[in-house]
């Protein structure tokens, strides 16, 4: 299979309705945003969606949120729910101030789960471009994830996030840092793996 692996900068920005589909594949209606959800976001901050195409066809995404101050304090609350972020705290990347991120979701399409090295693929671009960000003059304090289950614990630790606390819906948040040095060594281990 041959895949391609798009930066955030550059999602097509007409493909929101392929990610919102390929999220129902594998959210239950609990934890599914509304379509309405994802565009409002895409709106806010362009650069949000990191995805995998075969063929012209989303095979997979990763989706993570600068916020505000307030919008990051809250995922790191035990009654953190991603429904509850308003509008105004998903904010546009800064060059002012140390951003805070919130990793949303990963998906690949279940027909390639486990398959490609898909989910590598991707968080090893979103850790490349985030430093990259940083040689370019931006700065970065945290970022945090709600995880499902445990192949989503297993998605953020590997961006080295810890264990932070359960949520009272029982999930888990994830929190880590955003420096060079942890992001170089997330780079280097998922490029270990995907060389086999
Ligand atoms: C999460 C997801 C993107 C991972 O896809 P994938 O990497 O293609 O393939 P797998 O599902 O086989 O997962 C493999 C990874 O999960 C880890 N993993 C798999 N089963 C695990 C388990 N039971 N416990 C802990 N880790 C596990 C593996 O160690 C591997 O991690 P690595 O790539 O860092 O080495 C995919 O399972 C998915 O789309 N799930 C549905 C959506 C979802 O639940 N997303 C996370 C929500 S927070």
């Amino acid at each position: 299979m041959s895949i391609e692996i798009r930066s955030a900068d550059s999602f097509p920005s007409n493909a929101v309705g392929s990610i919102s589909n390929l999220a129902a594949r594998v959210y239950g209606p609990d934890v599914l945003l509304p379509l309405s959800t994802l565009e409002m976001w895409h709106a806010r901050a362009k650069r949000i969606f990191w995805t995998a195409w075969s063929d012209c066809n989303l095979i997979g995404y990763l989706t993570v949120l600068p916020l505000s101050d307030a919008g990051f304090a809250k995922t790191l609350r035990d009654d953190f729910d991603e429904k509850q972020l308003f509008p105004i705290e998903i904010v546009a990347y800064s060059r002012e101030a140390p951003n805070h991120l919130f990793f949303s979701s990963i998906v690949v399409d279940p027909s390639s789960h486990g398959a490609a090295n898909i989910s590598r693929l991707l968080r090893r671009q979103f850790a490349h471009d985030i430093l990259a960000m940083i040689t370019d003059g931006f700065s970065f304090d945290r970022i945090s994830a709600e995880a499902l289950n445990e192949r989503g614990a297993a998605m953020v630790e590997s961006l080295g996030m810890d264990y932070l606390l359960d949520t009272r819906a029982g999930s888990k948040i994830f929190c880590g840092p955003l420096s060079s040095e942890a992001l170089l060594r997330s780079v280097e281990k998922l490029d270990a793996k995907i060389r086999g």
